[in-house]
Formats: structure tokens, C-alpha cells, sequence
């Protein structure tokens, strides 16, 4: 960054302007960060480009679940490092959960970046970005037990301008065996409910209709102003007092305006209350979805995964969605293959997929992570045919209940937020429902950010099709 230092208390330092390109990888969490560092990029002056020929500095913000995501990564890496052997002032870096899970050795295994920031550590990008321009490379990959951004409002990268996403918490305490999380993005921590609170606000003051609150676990979001959730013994009377719950905190978003929607992943099934069910049924505007991953349907399989659950549970956690919200979409993951499973055990996971019929699902083949519990503990014995071959199973299985459940919907009537023009036609909307599935129908007068009242007469696959209700 540039500085002009002059002792004149009117002179502003001169700001750079120079162009950021930003490429996003992984989970939603990881585009909301997207959002916080365009934030305080575009502090400093830099503004955006979309294209990364004539950008001054590059960054791709990554993830490090599996291996194949690394593995595009640096694919795209390499492609990065042409336009710098062209034009070599070109800045190069890394953020997110695979900087902080390789640290110094992206720099020195390859000489592909010259920066790389871990999760906690946006607001030093531009100071490093600077040490680069000074000819050295830099590296800032330290988590922290409070940062969670609260004071920086995000600059929205989504191009909607309906729906944002709104990080209510960072970390993870939970510790499953296949999960790099934890230690890419440090301790669990909540953040400030009267910052979030503004945040949404502000969006639907700008029009937005749709707000998502992220954590990796937002059954267990805590706040009493005193740090960390395991101190709260230690709290002050009045701290107690103020406590909030996740539960608290949807009612307190969905208050803002009957016409915001308010979404919210990831609920956890050995930590989703019924006091967050109850405050979705008091208020119509929390949108009747929970995603509830599963992970396997197999009781020993998750006792090997350390999921803090058995099949038992996760199938009491459904029947309590479903007797207090009924018509409530359901989404999960599954993981095919993790460490010593059986037939049998794929079996289980099968036929919990059959007991629930998910209305989505997102599925993987298990992924060694290096210092996971699982890659410590256990081997990674289910070879890669038999994983492949149990995913499929899974999907095709996944793929049948999907399309019955859209046909369940054929006749009904869903208030649909529209989004946009369908993708095939701009004669046509689309948009969803509460329950989060696509809904597309003739365009008319309608246009983006309205609430239509939408029958379904037909579906394909992933799309319920109908027609505005006058
Ligand atoms: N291998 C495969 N899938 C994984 N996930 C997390 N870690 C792994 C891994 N090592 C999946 C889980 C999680 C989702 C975000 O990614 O299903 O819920
Ligand atoms: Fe990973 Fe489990 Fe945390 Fe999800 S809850 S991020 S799977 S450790």
C-alpha cells in the first residue's frame, strides 16, 4: 500500500489502485470469507476484476476436505503462474483451509505463490501483499480462539442481490475422525448476535430477501459476551442473563420482516434442539429446511467417525422435524467407504437413506485426510472400487427418492422467491420454495426479489415446474 505521510491532519493516505481477482472454492462458509477479504481489500483501495489477466493480485480462496479439491487447486495454480512468468509483478495467493492446512510448505514445495492466509488471518493480506511487492514472500496462517470478522460488512460477490450469506460463528469443536475442519479453521467461536443482527438488516435495506446463517455447527452458536461457550461458569450474573441461543437468534433475524427468509446451515444431529424446531414453526419466515448430515446410517460406523450419534438418534432427530414441522425439506451428506467399512454397514447407511428419503443430498467418496483422528487411528482399507461402486448405490438410490419426492409436490402450491430468469429461458423465473427446492413457471410480470404464489403441475428431476396463482 502506498502512503503519502505528511504531518497536515487534512491529508488522507493515497490508496492503492491496484485490481484483486478472487477465485472460490468449497463450502458457503468459504464464500461469505470471499466476501469479508473483497471487504477489506476494497478498504485499502484495490477494486475487483473478474478477470485474471489484468489483475495485480490473484487470490483463490480454498478447501481442503478432500483431496480432489487440493488437487484442482493446483491445477488452477499452475495456470495462475503463466500470467506471472508473462507479467512477474503479478501477486499470487493462497487463502482459506488449504493454506492454513499446508502452511510454509506451499511456498516452499512449490514456487507457484507467494502468499498464504489461513482463515483467521484476512485483515494481514494487505500487509502481506506488501512484503511481496518488497520482494520477500509472506505467510500469515495463525488462528485465533476470537476473530469472527463482526465489524467488517462484507462486500457482496453473489450476484442476485437477493440472497446473502451471513457467518454467524468460525471453527469447529467437534472433532469427527474424517474431518480436516477443525484444524484448518481453529476453535469453535460465535459472534457478537447485535453484529449479525445488523448485518441482516442492512441487507434487507438493500432489497436482499434471503439471509443464510453460516456456522459448522449452528446448533451449538453461543453468546454472553464473555468468550468462549466452555467459560461461560465463569460468566457475570448479567452476562448470563443475555445469553443467546441459536434459537434465540433465529427468532431475532426472522423479526426484522415477515418478508425476509432466513436459512441456516449446518445443524448437527447430536445438537439440534427442539427449541430451534419450535422457533421455525412461531415464525413463517425461517424457511422449513434443515440440512441434517448423516454421514453413514450405520451405528458403528459413526462411532468410528466420532460423530456423537447413533442411527437411533439421527432417526429420532427426523421423526422430531417432521412431527413439529411438517413439510419440512430435509437435505443431508453421505460418505461412502470411510475406514473398515462393511457391506453390511453400507447396507445400513442404504436403508436409513430409505427410511428418511432425503429431498437432496450431497455424497463423497472418503477421503484421507493427513493428521485426522482417522488417518491416525484407523486405515484406509475400503479399496477404491468397492468405495466407488457403494457411492453409486448410494446416488442412484439418492437420485429415485429425489425424483419421488418432487413428485409428491406436483399440485401443491409454494410461495416461491424469485431469484432470477430460469436458466433456459428468460420467458421463464426460477426461484425456491421454503422448503429449498428450484421452482421455475412463466415469467408474466413478475421479477427478481418478488414472493409468488407458484402451483406445481410437473417436475423433472431436480426442478418443480408450475404457474402463478393469481
Ligand atoms: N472425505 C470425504 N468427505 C468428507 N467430508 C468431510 N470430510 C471428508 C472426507 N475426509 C464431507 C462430509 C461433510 C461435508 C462437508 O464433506 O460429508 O459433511
Ligand atoms: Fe467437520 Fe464434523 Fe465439524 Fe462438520 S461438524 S466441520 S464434519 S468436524
Amino acid at each position: 500500500m502506498q502512503t503519502l505521510e505528511q504531518d497536515t491532519p487534512s491529508i488522507v493516505p493515497i490508496k492503492t489502485t491496484k485490481k484483486f481477482f478472487l477465485e472460490t472454492y468449497g463450502c458457503q462458509m468459504n464464500f461469505s470469507d470471499s466476501e469479508i477479504v473483497a471487504s477489506i481489500l476494497k478498504n485499502e483501495g484495490y477494486s475487483i476484476t473478474g478477470k485474471e489477466e489484468e489483475a495485480d493480485v490473484i487470490l483463490m480462496n480454498t478447501c481442503a476436505i478432500r483431496e480432489n479439491v487440493e488437487q484442482k487447486t493446483r491445477q488452477r495454480l499452475t495456470e495462475f503462474r503463466e500470467l506471472k512468468n508473462e507479467n512477474p509483478s503479478v501477486v499470487i495467493g493462497v487463502l482459506g483451509c488449504m493454506a492454513e492446512r499446508l502452511k510454509v510448505k506451499l511456498l516452499e514445495e512449490e514456487d507457484l505463490v507467494d502468499i498464504v492466509v489461513g482463515p483467521d488471518a484476512y485483515r494481514s493480506i494487505p500487509k502481506l501483499i506488501g512484503e511481496v511487492e518488497g520482494g520477500q514472500k509472506a505467510i500469515n496462517v495463525l488462528l485465533s480462539r476470537e476473530e469472527t470478522y463482526a465489524d467488517i460488512n462484507p462486500v457482496r460477490l453473489s450476484e442476485n442481490g437477493i440472497s446473502a450469506f451471513i457467518s454467524i460463528m468460525r471453527g469447529c469443536d467437534n472433532m469427527c475422525s474424517f474431518c480436516v475442519v477443525p484444524f484448518t479453521r481453529g476453535r469453535e467461536r460465535s459472534r457478537d448476535p447485535d453484529s449479525i443482527l445488523k448485518e441482516a438488516k442492512g441487507l434487507f435495506e438493500h432489497g436482499y430477501r434471503e439471509v443464510t446463517l453460516l456456522g459448522q455447527n449452528v446448533d451449538s452458536y453461543f453468546w454472553y459476551g464473555g468468550g468462549l461457550k466452555k467459560d461461560f461458569d465463569k460468566a457475570t450474573e448479567e452476562q448470563k442473563k443475555s445469553a443467546v441461543t441459536f434459537g434465540h437468534l433465529l427468532s431475532m433475524v426472522a423479526e426484522i420482516s415477515p418478508l425476509l427468509r432466513v436459512r441456516f446451515s449446518t445443524s448437527n444431529p447430536q445438537d439440534m434442539t427442539d427449541e430451534v424446531l419450535h422457533a421455525m414453526v412461531k415464525h413463517e419466515n425461517i424457511c422449513r429446511y434443515i440440512h441434517l448430515p448423516m454421514q453413514s446410517g450405520s451405528s458403528t460406523t459413526l462411532k468410528r467417525m466420532n460423530r456423537g450419534y447413533d442411527r437411533e438418534k439421527y432417526i429420532d432427530r427426523i421423526k422430531a422435524i417432521r412431527t413439529i414441522i411438517p413439510g419440512c425439506g430435509i437435505s443431508t451428506d453421505i460418505i461412502s467407504g470411510f475406514c473398515g467399512e462393511t457391506e453390511e454397514e453400507h447396507s445400513d447407511t442404504l436403508s436409513l437413506m430409505d427410511e428418511v428419503v432425503f429431498d437432496y443430498a450431497y455424497m463423497f467418496k472418503y477421503s484421507e485426510r493427513p493428521g485426522t483422528a482417522a488417518a491416525k487411528k484407523y486405515v484406509d482399507d475400503v479399496p477404491e472400487e468397492i468405495k466407488k461402486r457403494r457411492l453409486q448405490e448410494i446416488v442412484d438410490l439418492h437420485r429415485k427418492h429425489a425424483h419421488e419426492s418432487n413428485l409428491k409436490d406436483i399440485g401443491k402450491e409454494f410461495e416461491v422467491l424469485v431469484e432470477g430468469y430460469s436458466k433456459k429461458s428468460e420467458n421463464d423465473l426460477s426461484g425456491r420454495n421454503s422448503q429449498n427446492k428450484v421452482v421455475v413457471f412463466p415469467r408474466e410480470h413478475y421479477k427478481r426479489g418478488d414472493y409468488v404464489k407458484v402451483k406445481v403441475h410437473s417436475c423433472t428431476s431436480g426442478t418443480l415446474l408450475g404457474e402463478a396463482i393469481k
